[in-house]
């Protein structure tokens, strides 16, 4: 189904118009279609996303240059860009939506760009990648990613997000990664400091960046 959603005028509106449609998939889709041309603009300008900037030092300090990336939920690569900044260019990008995938795309830092839903198995096999990034996502989708990413790095591999401690609760992050230690699958090598992510447009919310690590 097809679901057409006009974006409001108002660029201060569209943060939180994007975040009412999160318990609907084809209406985030639909949202975040419709926000793909005014997004880098509306969260540079009025919020001050600071998402992509505060992943440089974890992804320096586990990921090499050459490392295998998969940006979970990359948007218009405001991360991959970022990250290439730094050196990076085996990077891959996953999305819901292919108008933000198609701006994502224009940019040229990814190798791939590929329409997603990370609520459902990810059309890769096991190992893939040597680390999986999911940056300003975790509002969108539930801890259920966290196994599907651990599959998807091998030994060794980095798994990167952000959330908020609120979210890292209730929204089955905690458990998943709780899981996955007791199993001896991963490690969670660094939670970060709060940080405020929307510091313009919600200087209220604050999240941290999580690092958990594949045991061999
Ligand atoms: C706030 S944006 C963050 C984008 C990018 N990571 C950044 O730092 O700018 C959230 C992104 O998650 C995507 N998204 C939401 N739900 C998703 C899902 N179930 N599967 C894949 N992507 C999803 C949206 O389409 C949107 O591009």
């Amino acid at each position: 189904m097809t679901i057409d959603e006009t974006l409001p005028s108002q660029r201060r509106a569209r943060v939180g118009w994007a975040y009412q449609a999160a318990e609907d998939v084809a209406r985030t889709e639909a949202r975040f279609d419709a926000w793909a041309d005014e997004y880098d603009a509306d969260v540079a300008e009025l919020c001050d996303w600071r998402g992509p900037a505060e992943t440089v030092g974890p992804a320096t300090r586990y990921l090499a240059a050459e490392a295998r990336i998969l940006d979970a939920g990359a948007g218009t690569g405001l991360v991959g860009e970022t990250l290439a900044g730094q050196g990076y260019s085996n990077m891959v990008a996953v999305d819901l939506s292919q108008r933000m995938l198609d701006v994502a795309h224009a940019k040229s830092i990814y190798r791939e760009t590929l329409r997603a839903d990370l609520m459902e198995p990810l059309p890769f096999p096991d190992g893939s990648f040597d680390a999986v990034l999911s940056i300003g996502t975790s509002g969108y989708v539930t801890g259920q990613v966290i196994p599907e990413f651990a599959r998807l790095i091998g030994p060794g591999g980095h798994i990167i997000y952000t959330t908020s401690d609120a979210r890292y609760r209730d929204g089955g992050f905690e458990a998943a990664v709780r899981a996955l230690q007791r199993d001896a699958i991963l490690e969670s090598v660094e939670i970060g400091p709060e940080f405020l992510p929307l510091p313009l447009s919600n200087p209220e919310h604050t999240a941290r960046i999580h690092v958990l690590r594949k045991l061999p």
